[in-house]
């Protein structure tokens, strides 16, 4: 057999590497070894679910169309994700990165403080940035704090615009914090309008160059672990450059940047490693500033 098909009828070894080739062309995703057998699945799944016979049906379909793209973009997507996934970052976020900013920014007038979520699935990951500023920034409601919220998936920002969360989701807010911040409906408990006015929702692809503004922050957790060196680089830098000096980067436990040629100083906190980006002053000292450190 030339062609040998693959792991289901009407789908060939060739057809799955051309659709992987696309999805990591246009969003940066890897499906490595490791994930082969995901990918497989889940592309099967899918060709059963529209009713097609063949791969190069689905191929012609996502290359025409950009809902038929997105519809397998969906079903390939990983998109785990709960409130305070990882306590040792919000605490470096509380303790370290918040107090620094608000002691640098307290004369401004006005006083603005901008976050970017990048990649924050269905929105745990804002809200729990929303609800620290909200229980630890002073004079919280003084700030005019701008969470921008972004993640290539449209059903996970619908979800998160809803903000209804229920179960292992929620399982890390407190008592205190679900009393405070959530209200009891149907379905679960929905993050009240307060913390939801703060995050802004939107589609966006990371692999694609969007210009956002400058940030305070950057959070972006569990992202770049599916994508290749090369993608990963090149975001790291483009974070670098939207943040402002002395901003902060905050990536997931497993993700670090050593061996990239950017200039963040590396502040290791308990258990969690933060990125700041050092101010001009700093820079001209490199004793603090180690590049590519982790
Ligand atoms: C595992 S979740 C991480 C969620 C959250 N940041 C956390 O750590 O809990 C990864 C998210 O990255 C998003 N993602 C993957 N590739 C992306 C891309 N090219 N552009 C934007 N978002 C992407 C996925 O849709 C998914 O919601």
């Amino acid at each position: 057999m030339s062609e040998r098909q693959g792991h289901g009828q009407g789908l060939s070894e060739h057809e799955l590497s051309e659709i992987r080739m696309l999805i990591e062309e246009r969003t940066g995703i890897c499906f490595d070894e490791s994930r082969e057998r995901f990918f497989s699945t889940r592309v099967r799944e899918h060709l059963r679910a529209k009713g097609m016979e063949r791969g190069t049906e689905l191929l012609r379909a996502m290359r025409k169309s950009n809902v038929e793209y997105e519809g397998l973009l969906e079903r390939l997507l990983t998109q785990e994700t709960s409130f305070f996934r990882y306590p040792a970052v919000y605490e470096a976020f509380e303790k370290r990165a918040l107090p620094e900013l608000h002691a640098k920014k307290f004369w401004n007038n006005p006083r603005t403080l901008r976050i970017w979520s990048a990649g924050c699935s269905t929105g745990e990951e804002p809200y729990s940035i929303a609800i620290t500023i909200a229980d630890s920034l002073s004079f919280a409601d003084a700030w005019n704090v701008e969470l921008l919220a972004t993640d290539v998936g449209r059903h996970a920002l619908k979800h998160a615009e809803r903000g209804i969360y229920k179960g292992r989701s929620i399982a890390s807010v407190s008592e205190k914090q679900l009393a405070n911040h959530f209200s009891e409906v149907s379905g679960g408990h929905q993050v009240k309008p307060r913390l939801r006015k703060m995050v802004s929702f939107a589609q966006m692809n990371l692999a694609s160059a969007v210009y956002v503004g400058r940030m305070d922050m950057i959070f972006c957790m569990n992202v770049l672990i599916y994508f290749s060196e090369e993608r990963r680089r090149s975001l790291v830098q483009r974070f670098y450059d939207t943040l402002e000096p002395g901003g902060y980067l905050f990536l997931g436990h497993s993700e670090s940047i050593s061996k990239m040629p950017v200039k963040f100083q590396a502040i290791v906190l308990n258990d969690c490693i933060l990125y700041r980006k050092p101010t001009a002053d700093e820079l001209q000292k490199p004793e603090l500033v180690a590049e590519g450190r982790a």
